[in-house]
């Protein structure tokens, strides 16, 4: 592996070089961090680079984290991609001191050392969401997944470390990330209209995602609709240039999409936000090039309306559509089988943005651990690490 154009290495300053909370004393005494530690020491260029790091945040997975990782079926493949556990690791390091008094129950978007553009292209860093629910200090990466710090607070000389109970998620292309939770409507639309690399390879990307449900709803309406006007209307979701975490949607922000035209954020009293007509139900699913939020009806350039006074869902854009009983663009497409988090809507900032009744809609029930040929192309080679290959 080449170390030598790690962007942890630009890091500046240097630690003390003999003291008993260097990161490597630190990780040393923390029993709980033995695997990390064996881990971390097959990659010694990284760990002299994190050594060397000044102000970064670590968020260190638990041996039982590790050992989830190595018994799941992800675990028993290998990644063929050698730079994913250096983006992996990136992804675990916060750019910032962050204490965990500093994490509220207000979510705030970290940018981490993971700029790699193979794996992210989020300008300034791909980000955690970090939000304090009840009294756990939580974090959510790549398909909602969520991790809870167990031990908080542990200084070193470069910063903090917090033990998490999981592994982070990288996040993942759009298209993957919609196929993940079940947006399967979206995902052929996107594919009918060739916009697959537009929406995955754009840098900085807000999209709103309507759900199958929504496309469903005004099925009739599509039937007959030109690609161009589809896509013209797909281009109506994607903001480009603007990554609008729900942290930075303020009542009132409009936003310029694709298409032209802008949409309308607006925040009801009881916390609930609306784009245009439509209600976000699942905010902030983060993904390689930057977030999506799921909204329960398609929005029309032609509807830029804003909800109506007191709205308790979302109001659909095409008047006159009825539905249909396929869900529209699905046809032939195979059953995903990865999917989001679904323990984690309602949670967050979703605790004040989805309303109760439809956050589950779009949202699948899991079946299984993270989809295994996901998991394993993230997780495959420090799985074979600790499995001893
Ligand atoms: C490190 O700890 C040892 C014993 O725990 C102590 O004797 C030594 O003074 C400490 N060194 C520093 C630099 O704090
Ligand atoms: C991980 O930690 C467990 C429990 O401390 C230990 O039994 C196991 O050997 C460790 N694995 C590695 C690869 O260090
Ligand atoms: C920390 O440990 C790594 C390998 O485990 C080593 O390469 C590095 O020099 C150590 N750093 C310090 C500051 O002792
Ligand atoms: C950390 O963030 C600062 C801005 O807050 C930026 O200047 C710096 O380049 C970032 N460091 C890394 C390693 O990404
Ligand atoms: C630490 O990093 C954060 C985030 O980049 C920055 O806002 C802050 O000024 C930095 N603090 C120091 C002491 O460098
Ligand atoms: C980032 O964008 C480039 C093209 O600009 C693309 O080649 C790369 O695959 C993208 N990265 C990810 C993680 O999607
Ligand atoms: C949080 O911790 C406090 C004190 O330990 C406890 O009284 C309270 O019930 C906890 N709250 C939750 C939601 O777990
Ligand atoms: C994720 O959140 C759910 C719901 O709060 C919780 O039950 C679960 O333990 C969390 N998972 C992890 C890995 O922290
Ligand atoms: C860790 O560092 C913070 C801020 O520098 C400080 O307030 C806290 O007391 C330290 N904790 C310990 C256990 O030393
Ligand atoms: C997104 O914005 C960038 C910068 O303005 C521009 O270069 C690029 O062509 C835009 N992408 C699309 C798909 O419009
Ligand atoms: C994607 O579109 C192509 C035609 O452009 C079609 O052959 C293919 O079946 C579609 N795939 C899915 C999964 O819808
Ligand atoms: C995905 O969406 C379809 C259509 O709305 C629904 O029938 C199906 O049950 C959903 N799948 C899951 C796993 O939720």
């Amino acid at each position: 592996m080449q170390f030598k154009t790690l962007p942890l290495l630009a890091l500046a300053g240097y630690a003390a070089a003999q003291s008993n909370n260097t990161l490597n004393a630190t990780l040393a005494s923390n029993p709980d961090l033995s695997n990390l530690t064996t881990f971390l020491g097959t990659n010694p260029a990284l760990v002299q680079a994190l050594s060397s790091a000044q102000n970064i945040t670590i968020l260190a997975p638990s041996n039982q984290a590790f050992n989830e990782l190595a018994n799941s079926s992800a675990g028993l493949a290998l990644a063929s991609d050698p730079g994913l556990v250096t983006a992996l690791l990136q992804y675990h390091v916060l750019n910032g001191t962050y204490s965990a008094a500093q994490i509220t129950n207000t979510s705030v978007f970290i940018p981490t050392l993971l700029t790699n553009s193979s794996y992210t292209n989020v300008t300034g860093g791909q980000v955690v969401e970090a939000v304090l629910i009840g009294n756990d200090t939580t974090f959510y990466s790549g398909l909602l997944q969520n991790a809870t710090v167990s031990t908080a607070d542990v200084n070193f000389t470069g910063g903090v470390i917090h033990i998490i109970d999981s592994v982070l998620t990288l996040p993942l292309t759009v298209t993957d990330t919609a196929l993940a939770a079940n947006l399967t409507s979206l995902y052929g639309a996107v594919n009918a209209t060739d916009l697959i690399s537009t929406v995955n390879e754009t840098p900085d990307l807000t999209i709103f995602a309507p759900s199958n449900e929504a496309f469903q709803a005004i099925g009739s309406a599509l039937a007959n609709l030109s690609t161009t006007d589809l896509a013209s209307i797909l281009a109506y979701h994607v903001v480009n240039g603007t990554v609008g975490y729900s942290s930075g949607l303020e009542n009132g922000t409009t936003l310029q999409t694709l298409n032209g035209a802008n949409l309308t954020i607006t925040i009801d009293g009881n916390g609930t936000v609306f784009v245009n007509a439509a209600e976000v139900v699942t905010p902030n699913v983060l993904v390689a090039n930057g977030v999506v939020h799921i909204i329960d009806n398609v929005l029309s350039p032609n509807a830029t309306e804003g909800p109506a006074p007191s709205a308790t869902e979302g109001t659909p854009a095409f008047t006159g559509a009825s539905s249909v009983s396929d869900v529209p663009f699905t046809s032939g497409q195979p059953t995903p089988t990865t999917q989001v988090n679904p323990t984690s809507a309602g949670a967050g900032p979703a605790s004040t943005a989805v309303s109760s009744s439809t956050s589950g809609a779009a949202v699948p029930m899991r079946t299984g651990a993270v989809g295994a040929v996901q998991a394993a192309a993230l997780f495959g080679v420090p799985a074979a690490v600790l499995m001893g290959y």
